[in-house]
């Protein structure tokens, strides 16, 4: 059985191999943390797009889009508190002259006791076997009870130096715990500063005075600045949200797990306007409105839950993330914030224009609360490539590698294939590829063994393969080949097109996010 980690390093490889992810740049050995998407993976990264889009535009006649440009006012960045605060605590070490980020060091110290304790239960699973009560072990067990009270007065002086942001403290911590850099080995740490994770550029000629300004670091921030915009223009009520698919880009340090972390990024977000006070009501339906979008693609429900923050941003009165279960553990994959006015709100000083919204049912002006649903696409791409990647061990020995994609997902649709190369086979199988191309993504393939060809289209999770043989000239019938199941049917040409369109509408999916 091969392990978590090695399943993702497959998951990795896998994307390479088969045209979904590249390293960026790569004759040039790649650029930290920067991916470029193949032919595959667009398509899939596009599948995605859509599906969010139309949940949001089609399923909500109180939401729309826009496609804010990537550059913003600087002055945006400032009244969003990204130029005080979007920051993390960075530690050097002197020796190697390596980065890290101070906190990911604390954390990784608190996961280290946290595996000493799993140690000691592992070994005592394996000592008591089947009457091993592992919850009465924990909290009676000296050694695992030395290390909780280790990890509580570490964790609780962690959390204090955090949320204080107290950089002294981090330092001492990362002294106190004797906290090695993995590289030189040395504790010879420089002090704890605080570093601004957003890319800056300059725009206009450097001689007249070129302004400063920033790569966004979300998205967000083009939709609040357009919220008056859209609402006259669009003659929005509240409620009514706002939806936007773009790049986002953050100088993330501790940047690793593939495209978990990057630092040129896309995000879908949709900020939701209501009236002040009912925020808390929109939010629980935001949470489970989202979890079901997630649901319905069939990925399995039980990889899914919801973490919320006990510990609040100033402007936030409720937050949660919706995490998934990587290779790597539980990981968020989208946030869900009550974000009150604070935007809106911050705009509306930094700008000096009024920013508010008249009601005319309460007969009142005011600043819209808002609820923010913000999801990375990248994550949700890797989400879907680790629950859907397989290996299979098949009779008679064969091993085959497949991706169980959602059909709705997947790069492409189906593959017509002629038997042979020969016979007229490749004219009726291109006859039937035009039949169907101009609704669903098809490939054609007449290379290799039946049995090699339909490998390639399982690699890439190609829910149908369309085989033409010689019959097919007599009878107008194919041999249709199912991904998952490899079983197969004689269907009739003409039925083909019904056949694919049933297993890749995305209406399916959505009449159960509605329907709950
Ligand atoms: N507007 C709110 C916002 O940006 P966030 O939690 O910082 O909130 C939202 O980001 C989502 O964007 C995350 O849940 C994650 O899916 C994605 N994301 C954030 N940073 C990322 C990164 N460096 N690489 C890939 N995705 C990222």
């Amino acid at each position: 059985m091969a392990t978590q980690e090695e399943t993702f390093k497959k998951i990795v490889a896998h994307c390479k191999e088969y045209g979904f992810v590249f390293p960026s740049s790569e004759i040039y050995d790649g650029l930290g943390a920067v991916y470029d998407y193949g032919q595959n993976g667009v398509e899939l990264k596009n599948n995605i797009k859509r599906y969010w889009w139309d949940a949001m535009t089609l399923l909500h006649e109180n939401i729309v889009g826009i496609d804010a440009a990537i550059f913003m006012h600087p002055t945006t960045w400032k009244a969003s508190g990204h130029v005080d605060a979007f920051n993390d605590p960075l530690i050097d070490n002197r020796d190697s002259k390596k980065r890290y980020r101070a906190d990911v060091l604390i954390e990784e110290q608190l996961a280290k006791i946290e595996d000493k304790m799993q140690k000691e239960v592992d070994k005592a699973r394996k000592r008591f076997g089947e009457s091993f009560d592992e919850a009465m072990f924990r909290q009676t067990n000296p050694r695992v009870l030395e290390h909780q009270a280790k990890w509580d007065a570490l964790h609780e002086r962690y959390s204090k130096a955090m949320n204080a942001m107290d950089l002294d403290e981090l330092k001492q911590i990362i002294l106190d715990e004797e906290i090695v850099c993995p590289i030189s080995g040395t504790r010879n740490w420089t002090d704890v500063r605080q570093f601004n994770l957003m890319f800056s550029t300059e725009m206009g000629s450097t001689a007249d005075g070129a302004m400063k300004i920033y790569l966004r670091p979300e998205t967000a921030q083009g939709i609040f600045v357009n919220f008056l915009n859209v609402q006259k223009t669009g003659r929005m009520k509240v409620p009514f949200g706002i939806a936007q698919i773009g790049k986002a880009f953050r100088n993330e340090i501790v940047a690793r797990q593939f495209v978990f972390r990057m630092r040129e990024f896309e995000q879908m977000e949709m900020q939701f306007f209501v009236r002040p006070g009912e925020e808390l009501k929109w939010f629980e339906h935001w949470k489970q409105f989202r979890l079901r979008w997630h649901k319905a693609l069939g990925l399995g429900d039980e990889k899914y839950r919801f973490h919320d923050h006990e510990k609040l941003a100033h402007y936030a009165n409720a937050a949660t993330d919706i995490e998934f279960l990587m290779p790597f553990g539980f990981k968020e994959v989208e946030g869900i914030h009550s974000r009150t006015n604070f935007d809106l709100s911050q705009h509306a000083k930094y700008s000096g224009k009024k920013i508010e919204y008249f009601d005319p049912e309460l007969n009142e002006s005011y600043t819209p609360f808002v609820i923010e649903t913000s999801i990375g696409v990248d994550r949700m791409f890797l989400s879907v490539m680790c629950s859907s990647y397989k290996e299979e061990q098949l009779e008679g020995g064969d091993t085959r590698v497949v991706l169980n994609l959602p059909p709705v997902l997947a790069p492409v649709k189906c593959c017509v294939m002629p038997l042979v190369k020969k016979d007229g086979l490749p004219e009726k199988a291109r006859e039937i590829m035009d039949m169907l191309k101009f609704d669903f993504h098809t490939q054609y393939d007449e290379k290799d063994s039946i049995g090699k060809r339909y490998r390639r289209q399982d690699a890439i999770g190609t829910p149908f393969c369309i085989t033409v043989d010689h019959d097919t000239l007599n009878d107008n019938c194919v041999t249709v080949r199912y991904r998952d199941t490899m079983t197969q049917d004689r269907v009739a040409i003409s039925e083909l097109h019904s056949l694919i369109q049933k297993a890749v509408d995305p209406k399916v999916l959505y009449k159960k996010i509605v329907e709950g």
